[in-house]
């Protein structure tokens, strides 16, 4: 059972001592790795005997971790994690059922759900640290420098947040990428495209018109939104069945008036152009001019 369905299906079945227990810990990662079984039992109000009991329920869903040495402790797991965060979408009314898998890439996993209302939304949720930390830490200014034990579910919930204000930069300029809808903690809920990534089509008809498509949505997000999506490729751009593209997975972007913002920019519209390069001549530098201009 994958991480995110122990969540969906604890959701569904947790008592509210439990939601005191896990939110509790979750509260106190800072200060503890493993918050010690008399901190919850103090903070929660829940009596000693009765508090073990409900953390050897939780350690036996997979939603806690038990250490016995150097004392009696519980930390959360990445389920605990995801737990938290869809109980608060749906108390929040932002959806109502958990579905299917749309997608997992390096960095996420991204489902479909439904909202009250029985709109589809899709519900991305942040998983750093899949990759190596080095990686990580190559590609997103934001890891943390001076630790030897990254917290990944806080680089993740960065990543989330900034994919969040990403998206609602965007959202003003039309459809240059998906509706942002909600967030909590590393879970970001959105509006659900349809469609394949671009780098599954090896023959499309109107290459040229596509192409100009994606330049537009580059420079509108340059130019009005004044991002730059620092991580642009083949798989990051999705054809949908109208043949209209839009542009995902946005939490590397940076701001126009970023110190490398030319070369990361630069960057992306080569990703793009090589994998037009043989049927379709494009100078980078062409490009970047009209990106910029
Ligand atoms: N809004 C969405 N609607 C439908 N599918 C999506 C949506 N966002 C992402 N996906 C699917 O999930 C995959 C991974 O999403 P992406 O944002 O690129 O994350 P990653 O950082 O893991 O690459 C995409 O390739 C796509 O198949
Ligand atoms: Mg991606």
């Amino acid at each position: 059972m994958s991480t995110a369905s122990i969540a969906a299906k604890a959701v569904l079945k947790l008592e509210p001592e439990d939601y005191r227990i896990l939110e509790t810990i979750e509260n106190q990662t800072q200060k503890y790795q493993y918050l010690p079984i008399e901190i919850i039992s103090n903070t929660t109000s829940i009596h000693f005997q009765t508090a073990k009991h409900h953390l050897k329920l939780l350690q036996k869903k997979k939603l806690l971790s038990y250490q016995s040495q150097p004392y009696e402790g519980y930390r959360l797991t990445t389920a605990a994690h995801d737990t938290l965060a869809l109980k608060e979408l749906v108390d929040k009314n932002i959806i109502e059922k958990f579905g299917k898998p749309l997608g997992v890439g390096k960095e996420s996993d991204v489902y479909d759900a439904l909202a009250p209302g029985g709109a589809q939304v899709a519900v991305k949720i942040h998983r750093l640290g899949r990759t190596s930390f080095r990686e990580v830490r190559r590609k997103r200014g934001y890891t943390a420098q001076h630790s030897d034990t990254p917290n990944w579910h806080k680089q993740s919930v960065v990543a989330a947040r900034k994919e969040h204000i990403a998206l609602k930069l965007l959202a003003p300029y039309g459809m240059v990428a998906p509706g942002p809808i909600a967030r909590s903690r590393h879970i970001l809920v959105m509006s659900m495209i349809e469609g394949a990534e671009l780098y599954r089509y090896p023959a499309i008809s109107n290459l040229k018109v596509v192409m100009r498509e994606i330049l537009d949505n580059i420079r509108l997000a340059y130019q009005r939104a004044k991002i730059i999506h620092a991580d642009l490729s083949p798989y990051n751009i999705i054809l949908q069945p109208n043949q209209h593209i839009l542009i995902i997975d946005w939490p590397q972007y940076i701001r126009i008036d970023h110190p490398n913002a030319k070369s990361l920019l630069e960057r992306d519209l080569k990703n793009v152009l090589d994998f037009f390069k043989r049927r379709q001549k494009l100078a980078v530098e062409k490009a970047l001019a009209y990106v910029m201009t």
